[in-house]
């Protein structure tokens, strides 16, 4: 995907630039599924083979239908828990925090050092949006997490942990249960056998990543830890966004509406001692 080497070499960052194209390619219709007037200043420091992308405005409008929908569960959280942190998992160069931004939200993007390197040069980190140069499996990075007393976290990951194995997928979940009892989790999922086409997909476009986690039901996670519970998932195939190009009889073949989803999970108990809260700040109030 990319002419030279992008992302320290990472094959799971390069996959950055797609959901990124998809997002400039949309700015070109006449009315866009998503907002994102950064995308295409993005695009434009960054020497890549878009070509190679290789995807249908169909394959990109899903794309940008994904994002939308992570948009609306962030946006969603953030009316419920106005002075809310939200972690944003393997951020890449995505704009989510300048989209659905309430004014009192902590935000932090994090994502692996070389594209938080890239990202610091085009987009500068902000008093509220602040950057986690690390693994999301790093032990340490919940120590730099401040979270207002009271308040909940949210952990949106978008596109990110269906490239890692189970074992990492369920470690990680559980310990941000354990630590961030309480707190929220949005993640898309595939089932196994829509991780293969996924994978025939990158193959194609010659792209060395692959996906490995895959799930053929959402609740599974409610097994991995108590008081992990699944709460809604949104469906691709619910309300067909026309420019998806699915015909509508597709939405009767489970095989195919069960293949990806986007979920919102609840990772245990609000009431649960947090003892890593700070003292809410004066000055910052929710939203009335
Ligand atoms: C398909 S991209 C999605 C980017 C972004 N969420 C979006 O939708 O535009 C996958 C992202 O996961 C990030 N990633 C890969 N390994 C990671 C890790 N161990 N910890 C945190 N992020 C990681 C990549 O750098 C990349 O930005």
């Amino acid at each position: 995907m990319t002419g030279t080497v992008l992302f320290g070499g990472d094959p799971v960052a390069q996959t950055l630039l797609i959901p990124l194209w998809a997002r400039v390619v949309e700015q070109h219709e006449s009315s866009p599924l998503l907002e994102d007037p950064l995308a295409a200043r993005l695009v434009e420091g960054i020497d890549a083979d878009w070509d190679r992308i290789g995807l249908s405005r169909g394959d990109l409008a899903q794309i940008v239908v994904r994002a939308r929908q992570f948009d609306r569960f962030t946006r969603d959280f953030l009316t419920r828990e106005p002075v809310a942190t939200v972690v944003h998992i393997g951020c890449g160069l995505d704009t989510r925090f300048q989209r659905v931004d309430n004014g009192s939200v902590r935000w932090y993007d994090l994502d692996l050092p070389a594209v938080i390197d890239q990202r610091r040069q085009l987009i500068p980190e902000s008093d509220r949006d602040h950057y986690l140069a690390t693994s999301v499996f790093d032990r340490a990075w919940p120590d730099d997490i401040s979270v207002e007393t009271g308040s909940r976290v949210m952990f949106v990951a978008e596109a990110v942990l269906c490239y890692f194995e189970t074992d990492q997928v369920r470690d990680l979940v559980r310990r941000l249960r354990d630590r961030f009892p309480g707190s929220e989790l949005v993640s898309d999922t595939h089932t196994p056998h829509a991780l293969r086409m996924e994978n025939l997909h990158l193959a194609l476009i010659r792209s060395p990543a692959r996906m490995r986690w895959g799930v053929r039901d959402p609740r599974e996670l409610e097994s991995w830890a108590a008081g992990i519970r699944w709460v809604e998932s949104f469906s691709f195939f619910d309300d067909i966004e026309p420019r998806m190009g699915f015909p509508a009889w597709i939405a009767r073949i489970p095989l195919i509406t069960h293949a990806t989803g986007i979920h919102r999970y609840l990772l245990g108990n609000p009431q649960e001692q947090r003892d890593h809260t700070i003292p809410t700040s004066p000055d910052v109030h929710p939203s009335s």
